[in-house]
């Protein structure tokens, strides 16, 4: 039997025959995202991949299709209910609350990096282990920071050179606004109940809100004539909407309002917003946010404000394979030292091991029977020196070193070699820094 993964689940790799699998595209993207929250001033936290249950049906809210339908859920050896991480937010507001990290003033601004786990339908830019890089900030109830976490999601994209994204805006006001708007909304679909889907028609009596973001055609028939939940919000909300808007006008950031986004996750209050790209299949949201006034609180922790974002890492590397961005020429070592005989192998042992404590990327083919062969490997693994050493070499103290870019050659007395592999290589290292 041939084990098979899981479906829904995919390995990265060195090499894949599908370009977004491969780990130097995830390197990429993950050191761009380190140094936008350096830039940003974020700090990052890594909670474990699974949590007790109840953090994730308190926190992610037990109406939203993800505790409701897409958890991966397990009994322990003691019998207790633990959930791999659906996403980021509750498992950072438990550590925070834990942690004590408010009374830290300097540390607010978190990101975190990583793999989360729904069981999602299996589709091309849905899985059922992906990845998000998501930040939260705490403590500021202000539309400017809502207005800088934006900024910094569409920074992102730019320097990942991605473009055709849309941000889409809506606010949700507060509880109060949300009340009201829920009695008109049910008033409105009261009369066509009947003709509901049957995951909206348990909606309407939890969470009729969730009715708007049904992707069922029955049902966003219905809602098109539906009422604007932003013509229901109290003066505060309506006044955190426009004041944001303003703001993200005068930063020159645009945006599209959809009164009818109001996220899949229950924790929400005023602004929502998500970055929809047009490719990656049927899911074209490469990431989505929003803030959270009453997350922390519910949680048992300080009644302190949030808000926050995450993208999906998987679509984002497809969008930017599909719009052919850049990304950084995969290199090999530095040089590939190839020993023809036993006694060359020991030598070469020694000198490989110690232009590596030299901080040299450097590799030993100890397979090596014909150069040929080992040139070849030299080119399979993008090496960008050869250096070949036989017992005449050892007999002369000296040896070829070749430049596999340039195709130059160059004979160096074993006594100048090291010297001559650091300079060259530090050379090279100063020329692209
Ligand atoms: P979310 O919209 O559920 O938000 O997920 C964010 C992003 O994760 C999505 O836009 C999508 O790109 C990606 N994603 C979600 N599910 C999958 C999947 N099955 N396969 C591949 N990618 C997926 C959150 O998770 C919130 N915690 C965001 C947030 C942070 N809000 C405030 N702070």
């Amino acid at each position: 039997m041939q084990y098979q993964i899981p479906k829904g689940l995919f390995d990265i790799l060195p090499i894949s025959k599908e370009d977004w699998k491969t780990s130097d595209k995830w390197q990429y993207l993950e050191s761009v995202i380190r140094d936008l929250c350096k830039n940003y001033n974020y700090e990052e936290i890594r909670t474990p991949i699974f949590e007790k249950t109840e953090l994730f049906v308190r926190g992610v809210g037990s109406s939203s299709d993800i505790v409701s339908k897409e958890l991966y859920t397990f009994l322990d050896k003691a019998n207790r209910s633990m959930t791999l991480r659906p996403e980021g937010t509750a498992s950072l507001m438990r550590t925070f609350i834990e942690n004590n990290l408010s009374e830290n003033r300097k540390t607010s601004k978190f990101y975190y990096m990583g793999p989360m786990f729904r069981y999602d339908r299996q589709q091309l830019g849905r899985y059922r282990q992906f990845h998000q890089f998501g930040i939260e900030v705490i403590g500021q109830k202000s539309y400017e920071i809502d207005a800088e976490i934006i900024d910094m999601l569409l920074e992102l994209f730019k320097r990942l050179e991605i473009k055709n994204t849309k941000l889409v805006l809506n606010s949700i006001g507060d509880f109060e606004s949300r009340e009201n708007y829920k009695k008109a909304l049910k008033d409105f679909i009261h009369p066509k109940f009947d003709s509901l889907s049957q995951d909206s028609k348990l909606r309407f009596e939890h969470n009729p809100l969730r009715i708007l973001d049904s992707k069922e055609a029955i049902d966003q028939e219905i809602i098109s004539e539906a009422p604007s939940i932003l013509d229901f919000l109290t003066s505060d909300a309506r006044n955190h909407f426009e004041n944001l808007r303003n703001l993200l006008e005068k930063l020159n950031i645009k945006y599209e309002v959809n009164p009818r986004l109001v996220r899949g996750l229950d924790y929400y209050d005023d602004t929502v917003f998500e970055i929809i790209s047009e490719k990656v299949g049927a899911q074209n949201s490469l990431g989505g946010g929003g803030r959270y006034n009453s997350l922390l609180k519910n949680l048992n922790g300080p009644d302190l404000p949030g808000v926050g974002f995450a993208i999906g890492m998987e679509r984002v590397i497809q969008t930017m394979i599909a719009q052919q961005c850049y990304f950084p020429q995969k290199t090999g070592p530095f040089i590939l030292i190839i020993p023809i005989t036993q006694e060359a192998k020991n030598f070469s042992i020694v000198l490989t091991k110690e232009l590596r404590n030299h901080k040299i990327s450097a590799e030993i083919d100890l397979n090596s029977k014909k150069i040929q062969k080992s040139l070849q490997f030299a080119n399979e693994i993008n090496a960008q020196n050869a250096l070949i050493i036989g017992d005449d070499e050892l007999k002369m103290k000296k040896a070829q070193i070749k430049d596999l870019i340039t195709r130059e050659q160059k004979e160096i007395n074993f006594d100048e070699l090291k010297t001559f592999i650091k300079n060259k290589y530090y050379n090279l290292k100063n020329l692209k820094e």
